[in-house]
């Protein structure tokens, strides 16, 4: 549910909608664990050959959350995915240190919209972004798989 933000479109909370959505929500919710962990923690407690992890870091020089990732933070995950047994996507904007530090993994691009490199609180001068975040919301995304987990 996103309530509207603005007063150019109608609210998207509709108050006679409110306990089916919340029922919804319930059910959706009933057999999910949320941690509340750094990453590298969630990563070492749910370790199996057979997790499939979904990684979404906060992105590459851009301080759009209350916590970031420093560069040096970056490669501690890429030594934790290195190492770990289970396998992973993860999604992060395209900038040559990314590729850099995640040059092992297997990469594919992919474009989709996003607010958050747009985001005011982004503190990285725009000219030093890369090229795929200065223009209509979009980025460009990279996945990276660890294709060797599914040999065996
Ligand atoms: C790109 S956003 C992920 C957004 C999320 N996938 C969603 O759809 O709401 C990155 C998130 O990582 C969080 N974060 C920052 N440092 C972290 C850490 N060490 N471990 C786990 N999460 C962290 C940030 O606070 C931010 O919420």
């Amino acid at each position: 549910m996103h309530p509207g933000k603005g007063t150019a479109q109608p609210s998207k909370l509709n108050i006679l909608d409110l306990e089916e959505s919340i029922i919804q929500i319930h059910r959706r919710l009933a057999r999910v664990t949320i941690e509340n962990l750094p990453c590298g923690d969630v990563i070492q407690r749910y370790v199996r050959p057979q997790t499939f992890f979904y990684l979404d870091p906060p992105y590459y020089g851009i301080k759009a959350y209350r916590l970031n990732f420093e560069p040096k933070d970056f490669e501690v995950l890429a030594q934790t995915l290195a190492k770990m047994k289970g396998r992973f996507l993860m999604s992060l904007n395209d900038h040559k240190e990314v590729r850099h530090i995640f040059g092992g993994f297997k990469i594919q691009r992919s474009r989709c919209a996003t607010a958050a490199c747009a985001s005011p609180a982004a503190t990285v001068p725009r000219a030093e972004r890369s090229r795929s975040v200065t223009t209509n919301r979009d980025q460009i995304l990279w996945k990276m798989y660890t294709f060797h987990l599914f040999l065996g």
